[in-house]
């Protein structure tokens, strides 16, 4: 099955209305790019004047709540994040992971709630530095995956990421080996879980991703895209990557 590539920015607690001319910048990038799906998420402040300024390039959150309201201070729902006219949602990061405790169960809830707002959902998974070391790498992905991908799950509205996170802004990547028996093991895990419809399901790489080692993962098997943190901040960093992809 033909996947079309992604390559996802993630703005992280990164910018303000200054900044909104990247965007900019990103979607006309974008729009050159034809051969490569593009995305951009950003911090919920950002994302209407974002919508306002991105043209086609699909504007998204990097996180919801799993409920549709209640009395949840400081937390944004699905749908109050569709109605800005977002487009799709990151779930299940692991600096939520970390910072904000979040589990599996956690990242599943999101994403169905996610997906029922009618947002594209970008699944976030991947193994800590201990964990890789203890052999448990494998292990943890398959488990994360299993706990967190929604039933029936489907390429029309569902990506995977695969973000180990030791990589996760520290400049080191896995070896293209490793990435690459990574993402067969989690589409063997999706595989099994829904059926062939996994064949059709994006899974992108995230941690580390620049300009300078792009092509070199894009092009690897089973890597349908890349989610990127610190080089999505600025066109001049970002488009090299759109571009790598394309
Ligand atoms: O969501 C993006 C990832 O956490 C990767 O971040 O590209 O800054 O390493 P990074």
């Amino acid at each position: 099955m033909t996947r079309r590539k992604l390559v996802a920015g993630n703005w992280k607690m990164h910018g303000l209305r200054a900044q909104l001319g990247e965007i900019e910048a990103i979607a006309a990038a974008a729009s050159r790019n034809t051969g490569v799906d593009v995305a951009l998420c950003v911090p919920f402040t950002l994302i209407e004047r974002a919508v306002a300024v991105a043209g086609e390039l699909p504007i998204g959150a990097e996180d919801v709540h799993a409920e549709k309201s209640g009395a949840h201070t400081g937390c944004v729902s699905a749908e109050m994040v569709r109605e800005t006219g977002a487009t799709l949602t990151i779930v299940g990061h692991s600096e939520r992971r970390a910072d904000q405790h979040e589990t599996s169960h956690d990242a599943w809830a999101k994403a169905a709630a996610a997906h029922e707002a009618g947002l594209r959902v970008i699944l976030c998974v991947g193994e800590t530095e201990a964990e890789r070391d203890a052999g448990r790498a494998e292990r943890v992905v398959q488990a994360q995956i299993e706990k967190s991908v929604p039933e029936g799950a489907a390429a029309s509205w569902f990506t995977l990421a695969y973000e180990p996170r030791w990589a996760i802004g520290t400049g080191r990547t896995p070896t293209p080996d490793e990435i690459e028996s990574m993402h067969s093991i989690a589409r063997a895990k999706l595989s099994r879980m829904v059926g062939e419809e996994a064949a059709g399901i994006g899974i992108l790489y995230g941690g580390s991703v620049t300009g300078k080692n792009a092509e070199s993962i894009l092009s690897l098997e089973d890597v349908d895209g890349a989610l990127v943190g610190g080089a999505s901040l600025t066109a001049e960093k970002f488009v090299p990557i759109i571009e790598a992809a394309a």
